[in-house]
């Protein structure tokens, strides 16, 4: 009983071709039934399940033995492969035709009964489910997610190091890196008073990398933003962070293709054509209302500003009056999906991104439908519908306000639709870069103009001369990557030399006495011959949530962080000793 066998074969991978051999398996107990005078308990290892079998006449001591074994037990068992009896077939196992025949067997250790089995579809709220993630790691869609999630780091280090790029680690005791995020801070001990901030982004390192003559930079590491937190958000995350010198757009957006539709190919099986759609930003906010549009599907928004100019409808006139917008989409084929309550809850949907209402049009067959035409004169609603492309059938929906809230309303609106009508081909993979971003975006509560990016983004060279006369209206040498409707990854060329980058922090109100204490480093890296450089960065927990089809992103991270930004297992943040806080010379509110 004691004689230690090795394990020669994970249980999961068992098949037909082991049939007659002699195997040592090493798992836990996912079940055991005791059938009389056969002992059957199904061991899980993280390949699978197979059947094992005790049975009394082979060894009386093991059979006592296996009975004490139960759920989540850690079991050593070696015996021989056979082939299942005939009726005793399990289709669902991939080694439901086999079961091993245990003649030696030992107990490597027991288990308390788990809060929850991971085995057994059972309602466990996702709280008890994080306070003993371990356990839960041990389930099918966790250990499937973190694969996935290896399988695209490797392949991602195997693509970059073939096109020449090194990995190097930055550091994360550092100085605040600005991504539009707090910082999360670390007092230092021995620098009373002073603190370190851990990375929002490696930006500053790798671009001091490429001043550096590195060329080629990569790193898959940690970013820390102190931000509240969604389904796609974390406050730790991990970044595919690249960034090279001499590079341009073209070159960039080839190597990130070949390296997306690779993991596409490499994970998933899937061809995904290059070169992948190129989307200016004003486009995309024009046809879709975001800067991440989903584009599986069509329903474009479109401007009735000149259509319906002059008319009476107060709601209108007054928005188109104020410098406002109106515009629709037309929903094809959805008079009957699109009931009064459906649009009575897509005009809630509307008020939550800030509309006052959602105008509509049904063209039904005996004519049209709704609150607004008895507004309108004939002609001006011929003209309308003629503008929209309206047919018997077609619903059309309206919202009029400022620009901003016309796309943040109609973008949602148009996923919701897309959803309900069905327009969304799940199946389908829309991969999109969306480009010259505005530089800066005026902020109104602070009266200052602030970087849509970061401020190390390079402005396209056209646009050099509008620092002064039109700020609003340079664009930059930015990109994202936009996956079914999913900001994937973001990026730039870069501002490489001083002239141009003191311009920038004049422009985002940054005077030079804060810019050399922020960023002196920076500053003093592109005065000794910084090359033109530029790179990206991509979310490997979105990658991942997309590419397993994960709802949260806490279902692609080993150990993640609640909404609230704790770990429920650990109990981080917690408190910490009064001597601690001592030694870092730190004092709080105890109140
Ligand atoms: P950016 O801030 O756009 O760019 O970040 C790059 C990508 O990181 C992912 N991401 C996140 N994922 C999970 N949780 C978060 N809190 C979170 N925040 C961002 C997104 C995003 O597209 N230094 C620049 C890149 C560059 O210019 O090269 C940067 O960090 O998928
Ligand atoms: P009212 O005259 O306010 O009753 O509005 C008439 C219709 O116009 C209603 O269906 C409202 O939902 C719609 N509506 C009101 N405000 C807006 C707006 N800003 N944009 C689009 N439709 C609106």
């Amino acid at each position: 009983m004691n004689k230690q066998h090795a394990r020669t074969h994970y249980c999961g991978e068992l098949t037909e071709t082991h049939i007659g051999d002699t195997v040592t398996l090493c798992g836990w107990t996912h079940n055991r039934r005791d059938h009389g005078g056969l002992i059957f308990v199904d061991l899980w290892d993280k390949k699978g399940i197979v059947q094992v079998v005790l049975n009394p006449q082979i060894d009386q001591l093991a059979h006592q033995h296996a009975q004490s074994v139960r759920g989540n037990f850690v079991l050593r068992v070696t015996g021989k492969v056979r082939e299942r009896p005939e009726g005793m077939i399990n289709d669902k196992l991939s080694t439901g035709k086999v079961e091993v025949y245990i003649d030696d067997f030992e107990i490597l250790n027991r288990s308390k009964t788990p809060p929850f089995s991971v085995w057994e579809d059972q309602e466990v709220s996702e709280a008890i489910r994080l306070k003993h993630r371990f356990l839960d790691l041990r389930g099918e869609m966790l250990q499937r997610n973190l694969n996935i999630r290896y399988q695209i780091t490797r392949k991602v280090r195997e693509t970059l190091d073939k096109q020449g790029f090194i990995e190097v680690e930055t550091p994360m005791l550092t100085k605040s890196t600005p991504e539009g995020a707090r910082d999360y801070l670390v007092p230092s001990r021995l620098n009373a008073k002073k603190f370190y901030a851990l990375p929002q982004s490696p930006q500053l390192f790798k671009q001091l990398l490429m001043v550096s003559g590195m060329d080629r930079y990569f790193q898959i590491v940690k970013c820390f933003r102190d931000e509240d937190l969604r389904n796609d958000r974390q406050p730790e995350f991990t970044q595919i962070d690249m960034e090279m010198s001499f590079v341009t757009e073209e070159e960039l957006f080839g190597l990130v293709e070949e390296m997306v539709c690779g993991l596409y190919k490499d994970i998933l099986n899937i061809e995904v054509p290059k070169p992948f759609q190129i989307l200016p930003y004003k486009d995309a906010i024009r046809k879709y209302g975001t800067d991440k549009p989903d584009l599986r599907f069509g329903l474009e928004l479109i401007d009735l500003g000149d259509v319906v100019a002059g008319t009476s409808f107060k709601v209108f006139a007054d928005v188109l009056k104020s410098g406002g917008q109106v515009r629709a989409i037309n929903a094809k084929n959805s008079t009957e999906t699109l009931s009064r309550k459906v649009l009575d809850d897509l005009t809630e949907v509307a008020k939550t991104y800030g509309a006052k209402g959602m105008a509509w049009i049904k063209i039904n067959a005996d004519g049209l439908q709704s609150p607004i035409t008895k507004f309108f004169e004939q002609e001006m609603l011929d003209k309308l519908i003629a503008e929209v492309g309206g047919e018997a059938g077609d619903t059309i929906v309206f919202i009029a306000d400022k620009p901003k809230v016309v796309a943040d309303a109609l973008a949602h609106l148009r996923l919701e639709l897309g959803k309900i009508l069905s327009l969304i081909d799940e199946s389908k993979v829309c991969l999109a870069w969306v480009t010259e971003f505005p530089l800066v975006e005026y902020d109104e509560e602070d009266n200052r103009y602030v970087a849509l990016h970061h401020p190390f983004t390079s402005p396209l060279q056209e646009d050099e001369d509008k620092f002064e006369s039109a700020p609003g209206d340079i664009r930059a040498r930015a990109y994202d990557l936009v996956l079914n409707g999913n900001e994937i990854g973001g990026g730039s060329i870069r501002i490489h030399t001083k002239e141009i980058q003191d311009k920038m922090f004049q422009l985002l109100g940054i005077d030079e006495e804060e810019a050399r204490i922020k960023f002196g480093f920076l500053l003093d890296a592109l005065q000794y011959g910084a090359p033109p450089h530029g790179g990206i960065a991509f979310g490997l927990d979105r990658i991942t949530m997309l590419f397993t089809g994960a709802d949260s992103i806490r279902d692609v991270i080993a150990f993640p962080k609640t909404q609230k930004a704790t770990c429920l297992m650990t109990e981080a943040p917690s408190e910490v000793d009064l001597h601690q806080l001592k030694e870092l010379k730190l004092k709080y509110d105890l109140s």
